[in-house]
């Protein structure tokens, strides 16, 4: 009897133990702030608490429009008196704002706060109206539900500060439109995780998607499709093609001016600038059918890039982004200026008669020429320009910022040479990429991007002088939607990695810990799960591949690889060791373990085990992801051989390569009664219908 008792007292106390866990508290605040302390006591909020302000004027009445949205008693709004001390939340800007004397030692910045909690009031210090925001949204994490209309806060003492000041994501609206609702959903989650930009891909040859009064066909036409999905409308039967608005099949969207306006409102409410890009010179491909008179060709569906040798091009982009300034009151205007082909202007009469008036040297330079342009038009306007690090190539324009996003080398190239940058790296960066075990997953376009690599991201490279590290002025997660059809799998894709880039650009690195991270990440799951929206649920995460979790030890280990076909470049992973170092692959071809070899080259390698060995297996892993063209292969011939030079074949295999399976892993090999051997040759090529990429990581022999 007793005995049993002290298993439901221990049962009871695991129980309390694991609800505690799952409630608020100060360690739950994503992003982790810069100091926290508890004290003793509870602070409860009720329908008798006040909440009183000294900001006045505008900021006084964007507060008060804002805490009409958020729960029950804040949405009763500023309803304090001044010298009230008693059941009273006080957001107080400081007086001596101008000259900074912050409380305690936190770094001086606009957006920092100081939260303290008592039993008897909650006060909030800063600055700016963004530092009381930012206060406010900690006091809203720290708050558990405790009844209807009443929450209870453990007195706790914060002072945070962020360690960037550009704190933002990027949302391709343009592959798969998303609605205003949507946009102003993912406002509200940004504002909780103290994000401050986001910057929204608003054209690209998917669709155009913001009203420009001036050139009324970007959203009569550009803005439309016959096939809502984009991977079908971009290998489709009739591929690629636009529609009009009013066609029965028509897809799309787009904003109307008021519904830019009432985002950017809505965003700043919060804090929140709103970037707009306007794409050029390249992935432009709706613009040039719907006005193909700014393209080199003339003709709709010919080219990617607008021709800039045609001075009416200029007039095109200077009447968009007049009324694009217009609209967002952002600093930044994004350009693109990613990925141009710049094939057509190679032959293109006017292209090369700019360039040749205009002494460039080659396309390069007249991309930049595009960009200089561009950017001082933006400067005389009052606006800087951002764009993806392709704008340095040909001469960054004078006063531009790099988004970096091919790596970290445009951004260490950017502050080298006094710019700023913004780091976004594909590698820790983009949320397109598979969160967990591709098999287990929505198609998406490749790569694994796991909540603890976004993590460990740390934007300022070591290399670095300290004077250059100040120039990054922060970091970026982008969305690219071309593998997300829906409004849910987008949030999906979104949470939480989102947060972890959230605790990335905000917290000190030195609060970091991915453990306790992804414990307020788990609880912060649920909490998206019950305001609706659609996370990725963490709590089910499979993780990485299980061979690449430890190197593999086989007869081949270390020992001589001869390339009798080159490996790709691009995709060389560890050079000539690459493929008897013991290291195995993850879930991407792209980490580092799996090596490339383009189609026409094949893979073709001899392996020396410097001794005959019993061999009575071999074999190689391939990855297929059909989206980047990586395939398994279509034949796999290994042979052995004691001297080098007449080789007898193990095996000859043959394979159908499709593309039924978007993503998968596959062994290629022979096993059999031992056979002796010193080398050891493994062949394979692609199939021949889809050409494209093979990638094996380890040639395993035993
Ligand atoms: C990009 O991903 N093309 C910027």
């Amino acid at each position: 009897m007793r005995k049993s008792n002290t298993i439901v007292y221990a049962l009871l106390l695991a129980a309390v133990l694991l609800i505690g866990r799952s409630k608020a508290s100060a360690q739950s605040v994503i992003p982790v702030p810069l100091k926290v302390e508890q004290e003793s006591g509870i602070f409860h909020i009720s329908k008798t608490t006040r909440l009183y302000t000294n900001l006045k004027g505008k900021e006084k009445r964007t507060l008060a429009d804002y805490l009409i949205t958020l729960p029950a008693p804040f949405n009763a709004g500023i309803n304090g008196k001044k010298n009230a001390r008693e059941n009273v939340i006080i957001l107080q800007k400081k007086e001596n704002a101008g000259r900074r004397q912050s409380a305690g030692n936190i770094p001086s910045s606009p957006e920092s706060y100081t939260l303290e909690v008592t039993p008897a009031h909650i006060l909030i210090q800063a600055d700016t109206d963004a530092g009381l925001f930012y206060g406010l949204q900690t006091l809203l994490q720290l708050a558990e539900p405790a009844g209807e209309v009443a929450w209870k806060v453990q007195a706790t003492h914060v002072e945070d500060a962020p360690r960037f000041t550009y704190r933002g994501f990027m949302l391709d609206v343009s592959r798969h439109f998303r609605s205003k609702e949507f946009v102003k959903k993912q406002v509200d989650a940004l504002a909780r995780y103290k994000l401050n930009r986001l910057h929204l891909h608003l054209t690209d040859g998917a669709g155009w998607r913001i009203e420009i009064k001036k050139y009324p066909r970007l959203t009569d036409f550009a803005a439309w499709r016959p096939e809502a999905v984009w991977k079908k409308w971009w290998f489709g039967e009739d591929a690629r093609k636009y529609c009009e608005q009013d066609d029965p099949h028509a897809q799309g969207g787009f904003y109307t001016q008021d519904d830019i306006r009432e985002l950017v409102q809505y965003a700043a409410q919060r804090h929140i600038t709103i970037i707009p890009e306007i794409e050029m010179p390249a992935h432009s491909e709706e613009v040039l059918a719907a006005y193909p008179e700014f393209s080199c060709s003339g003709e709709p569906y010919k080219n990617a890039d607008f021709c800039v040798g045609n001075e009416r091009t200029f007039t095109f982009l200077e009447d968009v982004l007049t009324e694009v300034m217009a609209l967002f009151p952002s600093e930044y205007i994004h350009i693109g200026g990613d990925e141009a082909g710049k094939a057509a202007w190679k032959t293109c009469p006017k292209c090369q008669q700019r360039i040749k008036e205009e002494g460039l040297k080659d396309v390069n330079e007249l991309q930049s020429y595009l960009i200089h342009r561009v950017e001082a038009f933006l400067n005389a306007h009052g606006r800087k320009l951002l764009g993806w690090d392709e704008i340095m190539e040909g001469g960054l324009a004078p006063n531009a910022t790099v988004l970096s996003w091919r790596g970290e080398e445009g951004g260490i190239n950017a502050v080298k040479t006094g710019h700023r940058a913004i780091m976004a790296p594909g590698s820790h960066c983009y949320l397109d990429g598979y969160q967990d075990a591709p098999y287990s997953q929505p198609e998406a376009i490749g790569g694994y991007l796991p909540l603890s690599k976004v993590y460990s991201y740390n934007p300022v490279p070591a290399a670095l002088m300290k004077d250059e590290a100040g120039l990054i002025y922060g970091v970026q997660a982008n969305l690219w939607a071309e593998y997300i059809p829906t409004a849910e799998q987008c949030e999906y894709m979104i949470y939480p990695r989102l947060l972890a880039l959230a605790e990335v650009a905000w917290s000190d690195p030195a609060r970091k810990s991915y453990p306790d991270f992804r414990l307020r990440a788990l609880q912060a799951v649920e909490w998206l799960q019950t305001q609706g929206y659609h996370p990725f649920d963490l709590k089910n995460e499979i993780g990485g591949r299980p061979e690449a979790a430890e190197p593999v030890r086989h007869l081949a280990l270390g020992k001589t690889v001869k390339y009798n076909a080159p490996y790709n470049k691009s995709y060389q992973a560890q050079g000539d060791k690459t493929l008897t170092d013991g290291i195995r692959g993850d879930w991407t071809y792209s980490d580092g373990a799996w090596q490339g070899f383009i189609s026409r080259d094949r893979l073709d390698v001899t392996i020396d085990l410097e001794a005959e060995l019993d061999i009575h297996s071999v074999g190689a892993d391939f990855i297929q992801v059909v989206g980047p063209e990586v395939f398994l292969p279509a034949e796999v011939i290994i042979s052995v051989s004691s001297d080098g030079t007449d080789f007898h074949e193990l095996t000859h295999l043959t394979h159908e390569v499709t593309k039924a399976e978007p993503i998968t892993f596959r062994n290629y090999g022979w096993q059999g009664i031992a056979t002796t051997a010193r080398y050891v040759r493994y062949q394979a090529r692609a199939g021949k219908e889809f050409g494209g990429w093979i990638f094996t990581d380890e040639i395993i022999i035993k």
